[in-house]
């Protein structure tokens, strides 16, 4: 377990995860229509990748020694009636046998499907656990973009750390996120959302969730929905293991844009 976690948070406490698990319930995403390619070039700047095992398997080199952590919930679609009816979908031989440094999955407090998704939580930690695999658990709000608040989400945390998260991921929100992590006594991690207007924006939310105690970002689509994807991770990197300051990550993002860094 410790050797899995350490894989995945770096000497520093800190962590750069750059999920790619998107079309698990969005199908062929914006930008991620061949996974293997828009990966290639950002995975120098990653700690770890997150996906699906159909990604994994035909999308990624097996040769590829970056930290995976496995997407197994899902079960759902955008056209279908309910995302937060999710189920496992990946057994703990197939986690085991992919070498997964840790698994993911989602948790919906609040909705209809509330106890059927804490329930998966603690089903897959218990098998998990046995076999020393951190389980990161993503509290999701689904199509409800507007629960993303400071007690709704620190309501979430909580009870997915009390189930036995390892780690869990969050949403930022601008209001009272300290509380949000100061509640959960395990690390939190922040997941972007759909893509913002600016960088500048993304930067603001990354340095602002770490300044309140997050250990680092799952960022997506903020990444590679980006013109400049390259620019993007190098820039939010240098956030989370270098503390650059929002104004001096847009500068290595202009940088780096121009072909400079
Ligand atoms: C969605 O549930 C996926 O698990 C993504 O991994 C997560 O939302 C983070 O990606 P993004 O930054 O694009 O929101």
């Amino acid at each position: 377990m410790k050797n899995r976690l350490a894989q995945l948070i770096q000497k520093d406490g800190k962590a750069l995860f750059l999920p790619i698990d998107h079309g698990y319930f969005q199908g062929p995403t914006h930008k991620l229509e061949k996974p293997g390619e828009t990966i290639k070039p950002l995975l120098p700047y990653a700690d770890a990748i997150m996906l699906t095992r159909g990604v994994l398997r035909n999308c990624v080199d097996p040769a590829n020694t970056k930290p995976v952590i496995l997407r197994v919930s899902g079960g759902t679609s955008v056209v279908g009636e309910d995302l937060a009816n999710e189920g496992l979908t990946t057994s703990i031989t197939e986690i085991v046998r992919l070498n997964a440094s840790a698994v993911s999955m989602s948790v919906f407090v609040g909705s209809k499907y509330e106890h059927q998704s804490l329930i998966n939580l603690t089903k897959l930690v218990d098998e998990c656990e046995d076999y020393g695999v951190p389980v990161m658990a993503v509290t999701a709000v689904g199509k409800e973009l507007e629960k993303r608040e400071a007690r709704y989400l620190a309501l979430c945390c909580r009870i997915a750390a009390e189930l036995g998260a390892r780690v869990v991921k969050t949403y930022y929100c601008p209001e009272k996120f300290h509380k949000v992590v100061e509640g959960c006594p395990v690390p939190v991690v922040i997941a972007g959302g759909p893509k913002v207007d600016s960088e500048l924006e993304v930067f603001e939310f990354v340095y602002d969730g770490m300044q309140k105690g997050a250990i680092g970002v799952n960022l997506g689509r903020n990444v590679w929905q980006s013109e400049y994807p390259v620019a993007m991770i190098r820039a939010i990197r240098a956030i989370i293991h270098e503390n650059y300051a929002p104004k001096e990550a847009q500068d290595l993002f202009e940088q780096v844009k121009a072909g400079k860094a």
